[in-house]
């Protein structure tokens, strides 16, 4: 019975020193602790100081985003205050879509870096003075879309830096006492009142403090009338910019803007002006005083109600003396350009803009007189029909033109752009969503010497029209079918075109891209040829495009499969950056898509840095070895798109050649976890989507520190185990020592364990769930492990004999007043204990006793030949030699790591460091020990990476210095700290 208890107790302080040493030596050797394997710090629980800046508060957590390094966005989050732990680093904060009410001095924590803050779409009503006093670096504040009727002076104060101040649809519809706009706000250039319900354009004095003012926007009000001194209190602003659009203005019945002297963008359209009193309207312009003037009449119909007959001419008359620059007629119900020269009082004019009226013809010579022409936008004129000749004569420096041209009988006169030789730019576009029928003849681009972007979008073009553009080939760097009828390429369509960069079939009816399809290109960058019915492509399609940079092929009908010859398209690709495969959608194979690739499917394009796959059915690619590596070569790649691929597990192996990857979208999968080695595969990623990965439960098991550079990580809508298996992804996500940034944290929901149903990972309660019950672990391991040690008997037993020994020993020795032998003060039979395999004997004998014991210095070796007890057991032996020894010097060569009794006197020299805390072991290599070969020996291993050790030099120079260092070691005190032994 006595020594069944002792030998439990042996079993007991052996296990205790087991688990000592090794949690010690894994703290003391791995120096680098990674954010998870932190010690857990509870946020809610007592929360000290500390605590507390070592973690993300949970406040900020559940109700905001991370969208950058100092961004962040709390949306749409009921929230009635700024959530606590707001880093304070933050410069961009928006809180849009809340329920704040009141604003007071403690609503801001100090943000002094704050420079952006949205407070839009809340239901604020007060703003106290001195709310803002903790945020004072703000550049920018938006406080639309709240109720607030009235605003104390000092509400602003501190806010010295702020430029933009948005008050727009705040109910503050009396700008005449604004005491607010204090001198303070000495920085604001932008300001806007919009939407407020102001009906009088009467503005405070106050005004006037707005020393940088540039840009004053008062549109969408009630303003009617505009009075001689609405605007004096501007007098020494800089506005340029005026928005008085979208009021009640009818006339203009007196002069208004003469305060302004650098006014240059005056917005009038959406007002209900008077088209038979607009000659005391424009009359009434005249006040402006200005080099160059922008008007803009944007959405204001009272050009609707012109007939033929109207005199207009004595209309724009009163404009003649302004100088007018832009003028934006767009929207305004135009039908008819009644008489020719209309526009003629405009000499200065830079750009004309008649988008969206009703125009359907222009009278002959249109625009005479504009010969400062650069821009002349007419698009969406949905039912222009006719350009005759004629209507661009004069316009000499015109630029950029666009047209719309009515579905159906337009036309286009053959000589039309005949006298437009500075045209860049011609854009002729059918009404969306109709087409343009007949648009060109051989003829109709003659005489367009320097055209560089040609836009021919919604057209009933059946095909490219070459002849048309033989006479801009040489010349065009841009050239568009957007929306197009096109369903075949001729080969050598593009021979000529030496110069053309950007090349866009979006949206038409290819099938297949022929042979040569695009040669001559040699100057293209960027090919659109998305959204077409493309099932094929010819080997040499692509051949020529060595500068092609990006090429779109999403939405087509590409059947590939590892099994169908498919000969690798993009081998002449050279220079390729950026391919977009996503959604190939075709019946080839239900239910359609991209589902593998034959070999060297990519070959040619090792350049290639972006690669969409998104939306195709790779699923089958992983199923076979000899299909899971398509992306092998492409060794450059940085950005790879997999998601909605059907993937029902992941892989490593797509992944192993793709050390570049930063970015890896496998979202909206069926992803059940993430193998670890995948993310060791990609040790540069900075962005990973796994978001919607139902059934992605489990993340995975080494965590996510792996990858060192991760910034961005989506696990959004994933159906989490938010167990204390996951503790260290809440410790992690809660911790602020990583650089990464979750998407919306509220999105992360957990299906387990049940309490936790329905809630977030951010409800995780390591404590709660009995994460931390270390006593019971411990108890129920140490009972767990006497049980097998003792059951399980002989065989552990044996391997372990030496633990065992050693332990019996030790607490043997306890019992005897072993104690006195352990003084350090008292004097060591030995200087060094050697431990040595018989192999190496003669080295002992002829190198180490001559060196130690004969030299100068005379050291004492215990050596087992020699001073061994003869007849006492040997493990008797080996302890006493290691505890009356300052030091144990053990000689590694491979038959030493063989041999047993040699292990064990390694053991037991480590573990006098954990039982006295005297560290007495000196490593010396006496020959190259293979990796291999030291594998099976984790604590020599250790031990060898914490310190340095002795190796045994093979030329004579080195040995010199060897036996001075192993002497020094010998003279070496034996306490921690442990690391600069030798
Ligand atoms: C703030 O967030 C809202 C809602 O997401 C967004 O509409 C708004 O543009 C954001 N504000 C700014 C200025 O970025
Ligand atoms: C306001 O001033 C800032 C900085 O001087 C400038 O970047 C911004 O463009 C200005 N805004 C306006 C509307 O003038
Ligand atoms: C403007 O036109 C109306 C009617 O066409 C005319 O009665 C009025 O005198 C004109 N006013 C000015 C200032 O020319």
């Amino acid at each position: 019975m006595a020594a069944l208890t002792l030998s439990i107790l042996c079993l007991i302080s052996v296990f205790v020193f087991t688990e000592f040493g090794e949690s010690l030596s894994v703290y003391s050797t791995t120096s680098t602790v990674t954010p998870m394997s932190k010690p857990f710090k509870h946020p809610n629980g007592p929360s000290t100081e500390e605590a507390k800046t070592a973690s993300f508060d949970l406040d900020f957590l559940r109700n905001c985003i991370r969208i950058g390094e100092t961004v962040v966005s709390c949306t749409r989050r009921h929230l009635h205050h700024v959530p606590s732990g707001i880093p304070v680093g933050t410069t961009r904060l928006n809180l849009t879509s809340n329920l704040f009410a009141v604003l007071g001095p403690k609503t801001f924590p100090r943000l002094y870096n704050l420079k952006f803050l949205d407070l839009s779409r809340n239901l604020i009503t007060v703003i106290q003075p001195g709310s803002f006093r903790n945020i004072y670096s703000l550049t920018t504040l938006y406080l639309n879309h709240n109720s607030i009727s009235a605003i104390p002076n000092g509400a602003f104060d501190g806010l010295a830096s702020l430029e933009v101040l948005g008050l727009a649809y705040t109910r503050l519809s009396n700008l005449n006492s604004v005491g607010f706009l204090t001198p303070t706000l000495k920085s604001l250039n932008f300001t806007s009142f919009a939407g407020n319900g102001v009906t009088s354009c009467k503005l405070g004095n106050e005004f006037g403090n707005l020393k940088r003012l540039t840009f004053l926007d008062l549109a969408y009000n009630d303003i009617a009338d505009l009075e001689y001194d609405c605007f004096a209190s501007l007098k020494k602003s800089p506005v340029q910019t005026l928005d008085l659009s979208f009021n009640k203005i009818k006339v203009i019945s007196q002069p208004v803007f003469w305060p302004f002297r650098n006014l240059s963008y005056l917005f009038l359209g959406g007002n209900k002006l008077d088209t038979k009193r607009l000659n005391t309207t424009f009359e009434n312009l005249n006040s402006i005083e200005t080099t160059s003037l922008r008007l803009s009449f944007y959405n204001s119909t009272f050009l609707a109600g012109v007939q033929r007959s109207t005199p207009l001419n004595s209309t724009f008359e009163r404009l003649a003396n302004l100088s007018i620059t832009h003028l934006d007629l767009s929207h305004a119900g135009l039908q008819l350009l009644p008489e020719s020269g209309l526009f003629s009082f405009f000499p200065r004019l830079e750009s004309l803009i008649l988008v969206g009226n009703n125009i359907t013809n222009l009278p002959p010579m249109a625009f005479r007189g504009l010969g400062r022409l650069k821009t002349l936008d007419m698009s969406k004129n949905d039912h222009f029909l006719n350009v005759p000749r004629g209507s661009f004569v004069s316009l000499d420096n015109l630029t950029s033109l666009s047209l719309t041209l009515a579905n159906g009988r337009s036309y286009i006169h053959g000589s039309v752009f005949f006298n437009l030789p500075r045209l860049r730019s011609l854009t002729i576009s059918g009404p969306a969503g109709a087409h343009a029928v007949g648009t060109f003849t051989k003829f109709s681009l003659r005489g367009l010497s320097r055209l560089e972007s040609l836009i021919v979008d919604w057209n009933d073009l059946p095909d490219v029209p070459s002849p048309a553009l033989t006479a801009v080939k040489a010349t065009l760097r841009k050239l568009s079918f957007l929306h197009g009828h096109i369903s075949a390429l001729k080969p050598g369509t593009f021979v000529g075109f030496d110069y053309l960069e950007s090349l866009d079939f979006f949206f038409n009816k290819l099938s297949t891209l022929p042979k040569n399809a695009f040669d001559g290109l040699v100057n293209l960058t960027y090919l659109k040829l998305s959204q077409n019915f493309i099932r094929s492509i010819h080997k040499t399609a692509f051949s020529g495009l060595f500068k092609l940079k990006e090429l779109y092929l999403e939405n087509n009908n590409l059947c590939v499969k590892a099994d169908i010859p498919f000969p690798p398209p993009f081998t002449a690709l050279s220079s390729l950056i950026s391919l977009h495969l996503d959604e190939q959608t075709l019946d080839c194979y239900a239910p359609g898509g991209i589902r593998s690739f034959p070999p060297d499917f990519f070959a040619g394009i090792a350049s290639l840095k972006k690669l969409l796959l998104s939306g195709n059915d790779l699923r089958t690619m992983l199923y076979q070895e000899e299909t899971s590596r398509p992306f092998a070569n492409l060794t450059s790649l940085e950005v790879l798109y997999l998601s909605h691929n059907n993937f029902d597990a992941m892989t490593p192996l797509p992944f192993e050649n793709l050390q570049n990857l930063t970015s890896l979208d496998l979202s909206f999968n069926k992803i059940p976890s993430i193998p670890t080695r995948l993310l060791e595969s990609l040790p540069n990623l900075r962005k990973l989507e796994l978001n919607s990965n139902r059934p992605l439960g489990k993340l995975p098991k080494d965590g996510f520190g792996i990858l060192q550079n991760l910034e961005k990580l989506n696990l959004e809508d994933n159906p989490l185990q938010c167990t204390c298996e996951e503790e260290w992804f809440y410790d992690w996500v809660v911790s602020n020592k990583t650089k990464t940034l979750f998407n919306n944290l509220s999105n992360y929901g957990c299906v387990s364990p049940e309490s936790l149903l329905h809630k977030t990972i951010l409800d995780f309660d390591a404590e709660a769930q009995g994460c931390h019950d270390k006593t019971g672990i411990h108890l129920a391991i140490s009972g767990a492990l006497i049980l097998a040690i003792f059951f399980v008997g002989a065989g552990i037993g044996y391997r372990n004999r030496w633990y065992i020994k050693y332990g019996c020993f030790v607490i043997k020795a306890r019992f005897h007043g072993y104690q006195a032998l352990r003084d350090e003060n008292v004097q060591k039979k030995f200087d060094a204990f050697v431990s040595y395999n018989h192999h190496d004997r003669a080295w002992v004998m002829n190198e180490l006793v001559p060196h130690l014991e004969e030299g100068g210095e005379e050291f004492r070796l215990c050596l087992d030949y020699r001073d061994f007890v003869p007849g006492a057991p040997i493990t008797d032996n080996i302890v006493n030699a290691i505890y009356d020894s300052r030091k144990t010097v053990c000689l590694v060569t491979e038959e030493f790591l063989k041999s047993e009794w040699c292990e064990m006197e390694v053991q037991m020299a480590t573990y006098r460091l954990f039982d006295e805390q005297v560290d007495v072991l000196i490593l010396v290599f006496l020959e190259d020990i293979p990796d291999r070969a030291l594998h099976r020996y984790h604590r020599l291993r250790r031990l060898m990476c914490k310190r340095t050790y002795l190796e045994w030099p093979k030329d004579p120079q080195g040995k010199a210095l060897f036996w001075e260092r192993l002497k020094d070691a010998l003279k070496t005190g034996d306490r921690p700290p442990i690391e600069n032994i030798i």
